[in-house]
């Protein structure tokens, strides 16, 4: 029987008021990276959808962030609701950490307005900290102490008193699977193993809100669906989570709603199907030709389908029925060295915002 956080995580005070910033679509509403007029007026859709549906715990208003003469965050807003998980998916360099050390007072605001747990970072940064979790994008973990230390000597920052931090570090490394290394040193542990203790760390404190940034960069695949599987039990739980991202399955498979940020701003609002079905269709024929002269040919088969990407290694071609496509590309006599029917993911809805790839 998986272990339940429910009564360690005891009952959560409920979220202050929200006070203060502009209603949803005042003049400060966020620049836009896409490309074109539809999908603008997607985007007017996407931002009335980015308003939490219910009492928001963070309030983004046109929030930017500058490094000297640069904007690493460019008047992005956003709310995000309790008990949800919100993500910020993007590329590297698309501003998800300058806004999650924003979020998590880290960070001095340059612009826009910003409220967390309806609070203002600017004036109450120790109390909002004192209620997030923090899981950041490098471990920032004792690896002088045992497993075990590393928890209850954080404890200790929130004044929780001894015995209460050890029986909460007990069921915390209960729920991160790392009982067994208990007493051992945090150094030799995996890259996994740290994630999963970094998380149990932030737990310590009992959040109303975690915010993890890259929680499973670097981890291999069943890692990170040991990961997903214990950041989905805290969602069951009741814990509000902030998750930035570069894996689209990720993003996928843990995100309620999410914003796909690309150069300091948000391209797009939406749940993940959502974000699907507004920009690209529920099907990609992906074909791979022997060579760029084969692909050359082939590129009237994109009349049968709504969109083409053409890609440097492959063709991409958006349609609700794929099977279809592939069967016509064999009936004209077209002949990829691989054609696959595939479902179309947030990837395809970064390709079609940007142009690019999520992935580098
Ligand atoms: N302290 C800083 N001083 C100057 N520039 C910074 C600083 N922190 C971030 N930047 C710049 O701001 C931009 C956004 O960086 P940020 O770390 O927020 O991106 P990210 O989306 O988290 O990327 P990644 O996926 O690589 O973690 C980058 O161009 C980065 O070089
Ligand atoms: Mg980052």
């Amino acid at each position: 029987m998986a272990p339940t956080l429910r009564s360690f995580l005891g009952t959560r005070a409920p979220a202050a008021e929200v006070t203060g910033g502009a209603a949803p679509g005042a003049p400060d509403a966020p620049h836009v990276a896409a490309a074109d007029d539809r999908a603008a007026d997607d985007r007017a859709a996407a931002e009335e959808r980015a308003v939490a549906p219910a009492p928001a715990l963070v309030v983004a208003r046109g929030l930017v962030k500058r490094f000297g003469r640069f904007t690493a965050v460019d008047g992005v807003s956003f709310e995000i609701a309790r008990g949800e998980c919100f993500g910020f998916l993007g590329p590297n360099g698309a501003g998800k950490t300058s806004t999650m050390r924003m979020i998590a007072c880290m960070s001095p605001v340059s612009g826009g307005t910003l409220r967390v747990l309806g609070m203002d970072p600017a004036i109450d940064g120790t109390k909002i900290r004192a209620r997030l979790g923090l899981v950041p994008q490098e471990d920032s973990l004792d690896l002088e102490l045992t497993v075990l230390d590393n928890l209850v000597v954080y404890a200790r920052y929130f004044d929780v008193p001894r015995a209460d931090a050890r029986r909460r570090a007990a069921d915390l490394l209960e729920f991160a699977q790392l009982s067994e290394r208990a007493h051992d040193r945090v150094e030799p542990l995996s890259g996994g193993m740290k994630r999963r203790l970094t998380i149990a760390r932030a737990l310590m404190s009992q959040p109303d809100l975690m915010i993890l940034d890259e929680p499973t960069t670097g981890l291999d695949p069943q890692a990170r669906h040991l990961l997903w599987d214990r950041l989905y039990r805290l969602k069951q739980d009741g814990v509000t989570l902030v998750v930035t991202t570069h894996y689209m399955e990720e993003a996928e498979q843990l995100c309620d709603r999410l914003v796909i940020m690309d150069h300091g701003r948000i391209a797009a609002h939406g749940t993940p199907r959502e974000l699907v079905e507004r920009y690209v269709t529920r099907e990609v024929v992906e074909l791979r030709f022997a060579t760029a002269h084969d692909q050359a040919a082939a590129l009237p088969l994109g009349e049968l389908a709504r969109r083409v990407e053409v890609l440097p290694d492959r063709m991409l071609l958006y349609a609700d029925d794929g099977e279809q496509i592939l069967a016509e590309a064999e009936r004209r006599g077209w002949s990829p060295v691989s054609g696959l029917v595939r479902r179309a993911t947030l990837e395809d809805v970064f390709l079609r915002l940007t142009g690019r790839s999520l992935v580098d």
